[in-house]
């Protein structure tokens, strides 16, 4: 989604916005752009369709030069990707605005500004803003009160920062529903839409608040809150380094970060395993006085992160005993469901930032839920910071826009919910699943040995359009998730089934050209799974069986097994979701589409 970087310098920072627009890359866009106050107090912009590359080279010909400026990367939403609509957006020569996010109100204030004599030159709600803030400032004189003023006319979450030509010496930005942190250095000051946009030039960083405006300077930030109060925010300390967002000796950060995952893993289960039991303070320091009083679980959230709910959800009901429901965050939001007493209300996301699960959570602390819980990648993402309890799932910074590790380390995170909510409804085998949990690692290291074989497999599937997961029990959002991938990078039509499912319709789809996938695992539903399996090889169906190598799945030349490292029931969810993503991302690589942007996507989708 929408990026946003900003600087304010002693020197030029043409260069530091371009590449704090490389390092946002990862979030997904369609154009790019940058405006700078340059030498003759003049505002200067370049924009283009297309990758930031295409922007390096218009400034690598034409350069620009200014020690204040703004830069963008934008997914379109009002307006199709085109240099007109790529920010910064300007209103006459004075003010350049970049906004993430989305003006609700903006056709009734577009026509309002039309008749006021302003001319729009794009399609974007965008452009509203930059106007009505031009129109604030006749009557005020005053940049801040105009900022103040336009906002509050805006209806729709945003995040905006904004040059004014007369005064080069400063920046001011907003936020208001779209994150943005500030950046501090020495006698210059940053600000950007996450901080690894940011981390080569700094690593002490302020996270503004809701409603908190901005006025960078180059040697001092001012903030105000919602209510316009001068205010003091906490300056935090990041330990990451900017080649922990490198992609290395991998040919794609997916690579990277698939291969990532047992060591993301060992980081999760770091410190959450004390005497072999998980302390119920892993989650908060009240932790433990809100788990008594909890008696289901209403998880919430999008694409990836919704199918680790699913897998949970098997979890909590079979092992915990807990009732246990999972919906996606855009309709739960919407749809006023009847919350029970006693009920912990669970989101999962990887970046915190995910405009429908932080809408459904503002929702949830509204509606009686006895607590909220957030597990997730970011630490000082908003869904973090509004939640009342929390566990970080530190897989490290995941850039490919296709979630991997973000998912295994959120089924860590889930398994250990399970485990600590289970023992108080008669859950016993704690050891055994903390043994299990603790093997995961070595696991998985032994599963990504799978590598090579399934980018021989993937070979296979390169022409083909359509194809079918199939799992069942705790393996069918496996499957969901494995067909997920596949359709995200390589664009090849994937659907995913329980296989019980498969006799009430989707059978009709099977023939030689319908690749079917399934998660075979050593477990309760094998023999069930086995049976589903026969009714597509008896309709000619092409199957590839990933399962255990103790599984005697029939020789059949339609048949091919790949097999996986023996696992338990409960651990194969995480072990089987392996193969699943290397197999999405060989059939891509080899169809040469652009594995860590695909096209369409963003990584974090701060827009609803
Ligand atoms: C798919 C993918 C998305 C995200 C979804 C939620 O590979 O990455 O489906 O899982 O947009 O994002 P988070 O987890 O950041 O809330």
């Amino acid at each position: 989604m929408c990026g946003i970087i900003g600087a304010v310098a002693q020197r030029n920072v043409e260069a530091i916005l371009v590449a704090g627009l490389k390092r946002l890359e990862y979030r997904g866009y369609d154009s790019a752009g940058l405006a700078l106050i340059d030498a003759q107090e003049e505002i200067v912009r370049a924009r283009v369709e297309g990758k930031v590359d295409l922007l390096a080279a218009q400034l690598k010909q034409h350069p620009l030069h200014g020690h204040t400026g703004i830069a963008h990367t934008r997914w379109a939403t009002h307006g199709a990707p085109s240099e007109k609509n790529a920010h910064p957006h300007m209103s006459g020569s004075d003010f350049a605005l970049v906004h993430n996010g989305i003006i609700e109100n903006y056709s009734e204030l577009r026509e309002e500004l039309i008749k006021l004599g302003y001319v729009f030159n794009s399609q974007t709600d965008t452009e509203v803003i930059v106007h009505l803030l031009a129109e604030q400032y006749k009557g005020s004189k005053d940049l801040l009160t105009a900022v103040k003023q336009t906002i509050e006319r805006l209806h729709g979450a945003f995040a905006l920062a904004i040059l004014y030509r007369p005064e080069p010496q400063h920046i001011i930005a907003v936020r208001k529903g779209s994150p943005l942190v500030i950046g501090l250095g020495i006698e210059e000051n940053f600000l950007a839409s996450d901080q690894l946009a940011l981390l080569p030039v700094t690593q002490e960083f302020i996270y503004l608040e809701e409603g908190d405006i901005a006025d960078l300077h180059a040697d001092k930030v001012l903030i105000y809150d919602a209510h316009g109060k001068s205010v003091e925010r906490k300056i935090q300390h990041s330990d990451l380094q900017h080649q922990s967002v490198e992609r290395g000796a991998y040919r794609h950060f997916m690579l990277k970060e698939i291969f990532e995952q047992p060591i993301a893993i060992s980081n999760t289960l770091e410190g959450r395993i004390i005497n072999s039991q998980v302390p119920d303070e892993i989650f908060g320091v009240h932790a433990s006085k809100t788990f008594e009083k909890i008696k289901q679980v209403q998880i919430v959230a999008c694409g990836t992160s919704y199918h680790a709910g699913l897998v949970a959800r098997y979890w909590l009901e079979s092992m915990a005993r807990i009732p246990c429901r999972v919906e996606v965050a855009s309709e739960i939001r919407y749809r006023n469901p009847v919350v029970q007493a006693g009920t912990l209300f669970v989101t999962l996301s990887q970046s915190g930032e995910t405009a429908d699960t932080l809408a459904a959570l503002r929702e949830a602390k509204k509606t009686g839920y006895a607590a909220t819980l957030a597990i997730c990648n970011v630490p000082q993402s908003s869904l973090v910071r509004e939640s009342d309890l929390v566990l970080l799932t530190r897989a490290g910074p995941e850039i490919g826009v296709a979630s991997t590790k973000a998912f295994t380390t959120q089924l860590v995170a889930l398994l250990l919910l399970t485990i600590v909510l289970g023992r108080r409804h008669g859950l016993t085998n704690e050891k055994v699943l903390l043994s299990e949990l603790q093997q995961l690692p070595r696991l998985l290291e032994e599963t990504l040995t799978l590598a090579k074989p399934i980018e021989k497999l993937a070979e296979q599937f390169v022409l083909k359009n359509n194809s079918l997961f199939l799992g069942r029990g705790a393996q069918y959002p496996i499957a969901l998730e494995g067909a997920l991938k596949l359709k995200e990078i390589s664009y090849i039509h994937a659907e995913a089934y329980p296989a019980g499912e498969l006799k009430h319709g989707p059978l009709a789809l099977i023939d030689e050209d319908m690749p079917v996938i399934a998660i075979a695992p050593n477990d309760d539903l094998l023999e069930k799974l086995k049976s589903n399996l026969q009714e597509v090889r008896a309709r000619g169906g092409k199957l590839f069986v990933f399962a255990d190598a103790i599984v005697a799945i029939e020789k059949h030349p339609d048949i091919q097994i790949i097999t996986v490292p023996s696992v338990s029931a409960v651990i194969a969810s995480i072990v089987y979701t392996i193969p699943m993503q290397l197999l999405a991302y060989y059939v891509a690589y080899l169809k040469g589409t652009d594995i860590d942007k695909p096209r369409n996507l963003a990584k974090s989708v701060t827009v609803e």
